[in-house]
């Protein structure tokens, strides 16, 4: 697929009359019912992540990937390639494994059972007592397609899903020039929140709420309504793309230090060179892509090498349906993911990993999610958010401040007071998300 048909099958993401119009109603964040739909027509169709390529180098090694009430392990082969498997033994259905390593087969901690990385059994206790016949290179554990792309491992429970690139589709080919493999996840935290999971793909799918809950990114990343492109793909798939250069709307009091300033210097620009304000925040912006262009290799930053012009300075905010959302920047690439909780509406958990681009004698690196971070692959941090309180490492940056909203938004969700969202134009994707939820629900798909 080229960039021509990729423009030919993008749906105006601010345009409302793209759409049917359906209720985005409390219920759906609330309702056990409704939660049991989505797994049943919806969660059990789509592709899931369950890690990353990174954590699978030598055969054996593998991870896990807890789903609701559902667990899946991913294994690398000795030919390289990637199995998934449910995470149950075939003999009476003891789970095999509980957390990512690494080993030459799986042993079941209840009856002894070895099962290979193959997923054929390889050894049982007393093969012969099986009146239906010895179940030893008979039986294999249940395997779930798998494939990889952006450095991710992913796996659906659906035979007759589409592809993976498919499914993503035009996300593969629209952010090919990132080198996704090499990033390093200096960021691995999962937190517990009270909300149901739909909260982040809502929220990621708009940048209407960035003025009141994060004051601080309009003099660094562009909010104004009209510098931004809404985009949305049939498949669920939307992004917002924004400029990363002051906003000539959100001004900051004279006097204070601008950080726009210091990313134009450290390109070697001089934020005293411009006339004003306005010729700063464009022609500037302009700059620091020459520059950047001119600049990156003898700096190290390899990974600009096949960037065009908007991806080397701008920030595609892209949203994956139904819960991955990935915010691409220059220097890294953020993860986010909301799961369900297996039984309550009103919980989820909210995954965070910042994958960093390594830069040549950098050991120190900035995510604009997590704050500096050192350039090494970072250990498991699974928390409770506490309001607040359980990541204090995280507080107040961009996404923290999303997270303090996100249990007041549930509890309106509950409220008789509220029956619709009354959405801006700019908002058009979060119905869209809905929409397109409501077609899986609908055997639409
Ligand atoms: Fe696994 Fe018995 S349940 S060996």
């Amino acid at each position: 697929m080229g960039r021509q048909d990729i423009d030919a099958l993008m749906i105006d993401g601010r345009n409302a009359a793209n759409l049917r119009g359906d209720p985005i109603t409390g219920e759906r964040y609330t309702s056990p019912e409704f939660m049991k739909r989505e797994w049943d027509h919806m969660w059990t169709r789509i592709w899931h992540i369950a890690g990353r390529t990174a954590e699978l180098e030598e055969a054996g090694d593998y991870v896990v990937h807890d789903f609701m009430n559902e667990s899946v392990f991913c294994v690398k082969q000795e030919d390289g390639s990637i199995k998934a498997f449910y995470n149950s033994c075939r003999h009476r259905g003891m789970r095999l494994v509980w957390d990512a390593s690494s080993q030459d087969s799986f042993q079941c901690p209840y009856h002894g059972w070895i099962w290979g990385k193959d997923g054929v059994l390889e050894k049982a206790q007393d093969p012969e007592d099986f009146p239906q016949g010895n179940p030893c290179g008979k039986l294999k554990l249940k395997e779930l397609r798998c494939a990889t792309w952006g450095g991710f491992v992913w796996y659906t429970m659906d035979d007759e899903a589409p592809e993976l690139l498919d499914f993503l589709s035009p996300m593969p080919e629209l952010y090919k020039n990132y080198p996704m493999d090499t990033g390093v996840r200096v960021f691995w935290m999962k937190i517990d929140l009270e909300t149901n999971w739909k909260f982040a793909t809502d929220n990621f799918s708009e940048s209407y709420h960035t003025r009141t809950a994060h004051p601080q990114v309009p003099p660094w990343i562009d909010q104004d309504v009209d510098t931004a492109r809404h985009e949305m793909w049939p498949g669920g798939h939307g992004r917002t793309v924004q400029p990363m250069r002051p906003s000539l709307s959100d001004r900051l009091p004279e006097g204070v230090q601008h950080p726009f300033d210091m990313i134009l210097q450290a390109w070697d620009i001089d934020p005293e060179s411009y006339p004003d304000f306005e010729t700063k925040a464009m022609q500037g912006w302009l700059d620091l892509k020459a520059a950047k262009k001119r600049l990156w290799q003898e700096r190290g930053y390899v990974h600009y090498e096949n960037m065009d012009d908007e991806e080397i300075t701008d920030s595609p905010h892209t949203v994956m349906f139904p819960n991955v959302t990935i915010s691409f920047l220059p220097d890294n690439v953020i993860l986010f993911r909301t799961e369900p909780h297996p039984t309550d509406p009103n919980k989820c958990t909210f995954d965070l990993w910042c994958m960093a681009f390594p830069v040549a004698g950098q050991t120190m690196v900035e995510s604009i999610m997590a704050g500096p971070q050192p350039l090494h692959e970072a250990e498991f941090q699974h928390r409770a958010f506490d309001n607040g309180r359980g990541v204090p490492e995280i507080k107040d940056q961009i996404v923290y401040q999303d997270m303090m909203l996100a249990e007041g938004q549930q509890r309106g969700m509950h409220s008789r007071g509220y029956d619709d969202a009354y959405l801006s134009g700019q908002e058009t994707r979060v119905r869209f998300f809905h929409e397109v939820l409501n077609d899986y629900l609908e055997g639409r798909r």
